[in-house]
């Protein structure tokens, strides 16, 4: 069993209805893309998994869904207006645009593959007796690249902290960093491009009706604190939760649904008294890791990656990586805000944006802790993970290749495929089609008559259906059918009237949620 290439991922999603390009028919439009049937039905399942975590599980959290224009002066308090900005250098020859942090990070990224490198080939060398972390701290060609890379880092770091466009060129120059389109050296000076989509509201005309579509959506849960707290009587600490489509003009926009311009996030603003945000912190740190690993994921393919670096609002701030086909990468962000945002919009609204705790009778503005997962990454991270090729008996017993989308169940865009045993039978057919309208109630099902059986197993293997339902002629006399489940294969003889229940037991999302208790 092998987790296939992300270039094979990408064309299975667009073969088997998952993702397309957007605008294909005009040779599409970059860093936007269209989920297709089976696409938006996984999309829609994993947005559930998410929203049932974090309200039906969590009495003190509930939900919101802000509008996407907002007032502008909410991202000039939000800090969007004058720091939501990338590094960006064009090369002169090649005439391509990049983010000059990213070069960096490629060049730290090329640095640490010699060092893996050397690694490998003493582990060779040494066989049994090898102690990596050992050779790591004493190898002196190692630890050389570990601290060209480091030190890299470290500069780009401390540049983009202090907005230091001409020491990200120095470094740019200084590390002899090549475009990676035309190879040449030659690069323009570093320029601070701020990635908020602007558009014009009615038909005011000039800057006066500009307004911006929202690059997360994080502020539409902070300027409702006031209203969702009063209406709702919650006490700290609790949480608002919001899904929602966020905008930004990505320099470089690459990498499948992984970077776009137009994606979905889903946050979770979690308000607490001053002084207990690291502890809520670490809490909802633990707790996101948790539903990750619900899901299935090899526990290795996830780690945590805490920031040195802070933006000026946080006091602490981590990511969860996954590890996608080009490696790990930002799945989630979980970060403690301060009171950082609730105390600028109420600094400039004039609107005070406070809570009166009812046990030290004082008012504050409360400190908030975050978490905030796109929905598309998550998207990728399944299909990435679910994608496999195995090698499984045939009809005949022979060893046969599938392609497999081993999707967790309960996010499978088709739970049951209803099948009758041959196409031309009538008795067959219409026996199936009862079978289906049954289901149909239950469960997200599929009716293929179309084709062998074998091809239409191969077909549901290929949409991630978790069990296939054979009606053959038997089940004509003895009203039961052959249930297969998607991994292990199995076929099961059981009565129709049980087959709803024994789907239910693996498809449901309570029985992913029930691993969070
Ligand atoms: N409110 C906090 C915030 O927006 P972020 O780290 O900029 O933080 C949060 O974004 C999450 O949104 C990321 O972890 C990532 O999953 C997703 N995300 C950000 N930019 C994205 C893009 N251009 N395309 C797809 N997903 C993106």
């Amino acid at each position: 069993m092998a987790n296939l290439d992300f270039k094979t991922l990408v064309s299975h999603c667009k073969e088997y209805g998952f993702v397309y390009q957007s605008s294909e028919i005009y040779d599409g439009l970059s860093a936007a893309y269209d989920y297709g049937p089976y696409g938006v039905e996984l999309k829609n399942n994993i947005k559930r998994y998410w929203w049932e975590a974090m309200t039906r599980l969590n009495s003190n959290i509930v939900g919101l869904d802000a509008s996407i224009f907002m007032d502008p002066q909410v991202w000039k308090a939000s800090g969007h207006v004058d720091a939501f900005n990338d590094p960006l250098i064009d090369n002169k020859q090649s005439k391509k645009r990049y983010r000059a942090d990213q070069l960096i990070e490629g060049y730290a990224e090329k640095v640490l593959a010699k060092a893996d490198k050397e690694v490998k080939k003493a582990a060779k060398r040494f066989g049994e007796s090898f102690d990596e972390a050992q050779y790591r701290a004493t190898n002196g060609r190692v630890m050389g690249y570990q601290e060209k890379a480091d030190s890299a880092l470290k500069r780009m770091g401390e540049a983009l902290t202090s907005g230091d466009m001409q020491a990200l060129y120095d470094l740019i120059v200084e590390l002899e960093i090549a475009c990676p389109d035309s190879g040449s050296r030659e690069w323009t000076e570093v320029r601070q491009f701020n990635l908020m989509f602007s558009t014009q509201l009615g038909a005011v005309a000039g800057d006066a009706g500009k307004i911006y579509l929202r690059p997360e959506t994080a502020q539409g849960i902070f300027v409702n604190f006031s209203n969702v707290q009063k209406s709702t009587r919650q006490k700290l600490p609790f949480g608002i939760a919001q899904i929602g489509k966020a905008f930004r003009n990505e320099i470089v926009a690459r990498q499948f649904i992984f970077r776009m311009r137009e994606f979905e996030q889903m946050e979770m603003q979690f308000f607490v008294k001053p002084g207990t945000e690291i502890d809520w912190y670490e809490k909802w740190k633990e707790a996101r890791m948790k539903w990750h690993l619900t899901l299935g994921h090899p526990a290795e393919k996830l780690k945590f990656h805490d920031h040195d670096a802070l933006a000026h609002y946080a006091n602490a701030a981590a990511d969860i990586e996954f590890e996608f086909p080009f490696g790990f990468r930002e799945l989630e962000g979980i970060h403690s805000r301060t009171d950082f945002d609730l105390t600028a919009h109420q600094e400039l609204s004039g609107k005070k944006l406070q809570y009166f705790d009812p046990e030290t009778n004082e008012s504050y503005v409360p400190y908030v802790v975050e978490t905030s997962i796109g929905c598309d990454r998550m998207f990728l991270a399944v299909m990435a993970n679910a994608l496999q090729e195995e090698t499984v008996p045939d009809a005949d017993g022979k060893d046969s290749s599938r392609t497999v989308l081993k999707i967790p169940a309960p996010l499978a865009p088709v739970k049951v495929a209803v099948l009758p045993l041959l196409k031309n039978r009538e008795e067959l057919t219409n026996k199936a089609k009862e079978v289906f309208d049954k289901l149909k109630l239950h469960f997200p099902c599929q009716y293929d008559e179309k084709d062998a059986i074998g091809r239409r197993y191969r077909r549901q293997d290929a949409i991630g259906t978790p069990y296939c339902v054979t009606v053959d002629f038997e089940s004509l006399e003895d009203d039961a059918v052959t249930v297969r489940d998607r991994d292990t294969l199995e076929q099961i003889r059981m009565p129709i009237t049980e087959v709803a229940m024994h789907v239910k037991g693996k498809v449901s999302l309570e029985s992913l949620l029930e691993k969070l208790l």
